[in-house]
């Protein structure tokens, strides 16, 4: 995003575009890691221990290549929990993204058949879908998709 941004900010030749797009491109990471480091508290942390209700209401929620690992390793009834105490945590109308890479590849906990269960989980404990898309792609020669539905919070609940 950054370097489409310059790039509409420094037309004209290639040879003429390199060196601003270099030094604008350093000035932009810097305010933008300033904005970052001000605004967003990071945390490291087993979201199975966590307690996100304590911390709401969230405007939105991302799981990118996550949920299958404690879907992987924790009892289902756990996985549901989260689940809930996710939506708990999202504020009226605000939003949670699922992206999980699904395929038939060796490990198990991507195959789609599981992959979908998490996208449903999360719809049986209130979110409504929004859209949903799949980025397609291979690697290793096997093909694969990145399920991405979008859901939210009934701005009513
Ligand atoms: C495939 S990486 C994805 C990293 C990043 N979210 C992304 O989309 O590029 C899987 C991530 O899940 C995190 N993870 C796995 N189990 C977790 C758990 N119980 N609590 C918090 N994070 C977990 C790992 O630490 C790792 O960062």
């Amino acid at each position: 995003m950054w370097g489409a941004d310059v790039h509409t900010a420094h037309g004209g030749s290639h040879r003429s575009r390199r060196r601003p797009l270099r030094y604008a491109r350093g000035d932009r990471a810097r305010e933008r890691a300033a904005i970052v480091a001000a605004t967003i508290d990071f945390r490291v942390a087993n979201v199975m221990e966590y307690d996100p209700p304590a911390e709401g209401p969230w405007d939105l929620v991302v799981l990118s290549e996550t949920i299958y690992y404690p879907g992987w390793l924790y009892a289902f009834f756990n996985i549901a929990w989260l689940a809930v105490q996710l939506f708990m945590a999202t504020r009226a109308g605000g939003r949670l993204l699922l992206a999980n890479t699904q395929g038939d590849m060796k490990d198990y906990f991507v195959r789609p058949w599981l992959i979908r269960r998490y996208r449903d989980l999360f719809l049986n404990v209130g979110y409504h879908l929004e859209t949903e898309e799949i980025c397609r792609g291979t690697k290793h020669g096997v093909d694969l998709g990145i399920l991405m539905p979008l859901l939210t919070k009934d701005p009513q609940s």
